[in-house]
């Protein structure tokens, strides 16, 4: 049972990591062939905004993803293991927090306001639960490090805020590209059936995949197979 539950789950990461390729590649074409391309400055403010999604999605949510899963991918000790697990979630942070910091860019530079949407407010709450969760996971796994009896028990809570804030930041990504979709189309920008309107949407759903795939790798190991389904 034990290898069945391990090949599942092996199953989901593999699952995961192709659908992570293919939404980066989708987010590229999407910000670089058809909104133009990705800059630090211009007098086109839009491709300001476009490394927004770019980082969110490559930065943010597909290096968090990986760091999660590297403790089941790497073949190494838990020592080295904690190390890149820790660092890949430096880094998506590190991207996350350039990220935003190109949105409200794009927003100040465009005179348009700040912080006034659903997307918006949960992003800055996903950015910072994710910070709050790694500074605690340092903390208590490496230094100064906890009691074993406190790390115990902090571990399962470790694990379920962690896939509590993955999914979050999964359902802002879903949010953002509703919202930038629906102003590329009610601005008259973009035609609802057009090719560029279909690769939005597929990239979100790939997102969705892509999450799913996240959460079931790690969790297809503690479902308990023994309750065994009686019929009364
Ligand atoms: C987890 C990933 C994401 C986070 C944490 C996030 C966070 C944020 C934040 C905090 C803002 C506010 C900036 C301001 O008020 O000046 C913002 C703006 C924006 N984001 Fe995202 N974002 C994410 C992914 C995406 C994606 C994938 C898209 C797709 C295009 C997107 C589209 C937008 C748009 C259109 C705005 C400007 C309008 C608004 O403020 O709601 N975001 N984002
Ligand atoms: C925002 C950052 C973080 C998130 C979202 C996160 C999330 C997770 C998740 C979902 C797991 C379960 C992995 C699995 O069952 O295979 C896990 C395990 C773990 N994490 Fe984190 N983590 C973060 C940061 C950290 C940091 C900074 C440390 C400090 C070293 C750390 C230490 C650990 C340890 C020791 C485990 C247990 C692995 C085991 O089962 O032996 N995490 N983390």
């Amino acid at each position: 049972m034990g290898g069945l539950v391990r090949s599942k789950s092996k199953a989901f990461m593999y699952i995961a990591h192709l659908l992570a390729a293919t939404a980066a590649v989708m987010v590229l074409v999407w910000c670089i062939h058809f909104r133009g391309g990705l800059a630090f400055e211009s007098a086109n403010k839009s491709l300001i905004f476009n490394v927004h999604p770019v980082l969110m999605l490559i930065g943010f949510i597909i290096m968090g993803g990986e760091a999660t899963m590297s403790y089941r991918t790497l073949p190494w000790s838990k020592r080295v293991k904690k190390t890149i697990h820790l660092i890949l979630h430096a880094i998506a942070l590190v991207l996350g927090v350039f990220g935003i910091y190109f949105a409200f860019k794009f927003h100040n530079e465009s005179g348009i306001d700040n912080l006034y949407s659903l997307h918006s407010w949960m992003g800055l709450g996903t950015i910072c639960l994710y910070g709050i969760q790694w500074i605690f996971g340092f903390v208590t796994f490496l230094y100064p490090g906890a009691s074993v009896f406190l790390r115990t028990a902090y571990l399962a809570w470790h694990v379920l805020f962690g896939v509590f804030v993955y999914l979050l930041a999964i359902a802002t990504a879903e949010l953002g590209f509703l919202e930038k979709l629906t102003f590329l189309e009610t601005s008259g920008i973009l035609h609802r059936y057009s090719p560029e309107a279909f690769l939005v949407n597929s990239t979100a759903l790939v997102v969705i995949l892509l999450g799913a795939s996240v959460v079931l790798s790690l969790i297809v190991p503690y479902i308990d197979y023994s309750n065994i389904y009686t019929v009364d």
